[in-house]
């Protein structure tokens, strides 16, 4: 039977997985060209939820099946980031365990053995070799010789298609959450240029960069600007939500047993906006097989709201007071920053901090200097949460 897949489940199998036939042609058509000696780089952009991840990972499948390596990298899995401590090193790490396990996927298994060779060749230390199912795996020591280290992995992928050309068809590097990369904070200019000087000299190495970034992140900017590092070599492709019909025909392929009235159907594409995390989630959690009418869908929606807006809850309990206020003053307004500090009774030169940290996060975005809250799902939330209990959840003081 036909299920809609989880919202936390990205790593969709085909039943789940739906469309998107054309930005997979797309991206696939332009990774192919890496065969020949030319490698693009893409940024898969679009807001949270809408499937960039799932579509990485389908890319990824494919690539897999026809001999590319393929390496996945999720900088929220780096271990240092779950602790607050993301580094450069850290990411260094990361990006070299990845290709470490990617290689074990596409069955190279002397890799250890060639790696040894090339490790002791580049005078990097090792931090120590681990067995993993029979195969010894070194794992770097990165506080040595961060130098030595960093441009050792960063020219494993080209080394790895050189030295397996036989069997590889190319190799692949795709970065997700990749904005949590602001958190190198002064060195984050630096640290793409470094990458971006590899990234030129490899002819068959394609490198993807994705995350929940809205167009107007300053990352995009640094990144795909016209004096970011990648600037005029980077394609940007912008991940869309599903459109009214689309989503119509995903509900009737894939959920049936939602019976909406025309109506009901408005008010949950309404409700949902096409994004997909939320069609999945909402979609789930309706009652089946019974008419489902706009009044329905409304009232159902207000019931899972603390559900869909779980990642936003998260993010806000994290924040400080100023910072919470700061959004409940921007909830139905759009501000500039003199309105904001108005609001919350401050100085102007008092909310900068807060302000920044909020953009960084993404949780409010900055237009023509008017600072606003992208995202109506956090919006709603934070309303009904107000409706119901008759304050905001404010962080106790
Ligand atoms: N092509 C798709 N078909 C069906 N469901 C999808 C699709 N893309 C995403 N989803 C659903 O949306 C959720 C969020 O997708 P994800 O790729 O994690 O979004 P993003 O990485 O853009 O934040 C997934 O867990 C899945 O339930
Ligand atoms: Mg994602």
């Amino acid at each position: 039977m036909n299920e809609l897949a989880w919202g936390t489940n990205n790593d969709l199998n085909d039943n789940q997985f739906y469309n998107r036939v054309e930005d997979i042609r797309f991206i696939s058509d332009l990774l192919k060209s890496s065969k020949y000696g030319t490698s693009p780089s893409i940024l898969i952009t679009g807001i949270r939820g809408v499937g960039k991840s799932a579509l990485m990972k389908k890319v990824q499948k494919k690539f897999r099946d026809e001999n590319f390596l393929v390496v996945y990298i999720d900088l929220s899995s780096s271990d240092a980031y779950q602790k607050d401590e993301f580094s450069k090193e850290a990411l260094i790490e990361l990006i070299y365990d990845e290709i470490i396990k990617e290689c074990k996927e596409f069955g190279i298994t002397t890799v250890d053995k060639k790696i040894e060779k090339y490790i002791k060749t580049h005078d990097v230390t090792l931090k120590e070799i681990v067995n993993i199912k029979g195969y010894p795996v070194p794992f770097l020591w990165t506080k040595k010789n961060y130098k030595k280290l960093a441009n050792f992995v960063m020219e494993l992928p080209q080394y790895l298609y050189e030295e397996y050309a036989d069997n590889i068809n190319g190799v692949f590097l795709f970065f997700d959450e990749f904005q949590i990369i602001k958190e190198l904070g002064d060195d984050l200019t630096d640290f793409l240029w470094y990458m971006r000087s590899f990234i030129q000299k490899q002819n068959n190495v394609s490198y993807v960069f994705s995350g929940s970034m809205s167009v107007k992140d300053s990352l995009i900017e640094e990144i795909a600007g016209s004096n970011g590092a990648f600037g005029g070599r980077i394609l940007t492709i912008e991940i869309k939500p599903f459109s009214h019909e689309t989503t119509k025909n995903y509900l009737n392929d894939k959920a049936n047993y939602l019976k909406f009235t025309d109506a009901g159907f408005d008010q949950f594409y309404e409700c949902t906006k096409g994004i997909p995390f939320y069609i999945n989630v909402f979609g789930n959690l309706l009652p089946r097989n019974i008419s489902l009418d706009a009044l329905s869908v409304k009232e159902n929606f207000i019931k899972v709201l603390p559900i869909l807006a779980m990642h936003f809850s998260n993010s806000w309990f994290r924040l400080n007071l100023q910072e919470q206020k700061i959004l409940t003053a921007l909830l139905d307004d759009s501000l500039n920053r003199s309105g904001i500090a108005k609001k919350l009774n401050v100085t102007s030169g008092a909310i900068g901090r807060s302000l920044n940290r909020l953009l960084d996060i993404g949780l409010i975005e900055m237009e023509n200097n008017i600072y606003y809250m992208p995202n109506f799902v956090f919006k709603a939330w934070l309303k009904n949460e107000y409706k119901m209990k008759g304050v905001y959840p404010y962080k106790s003081i």
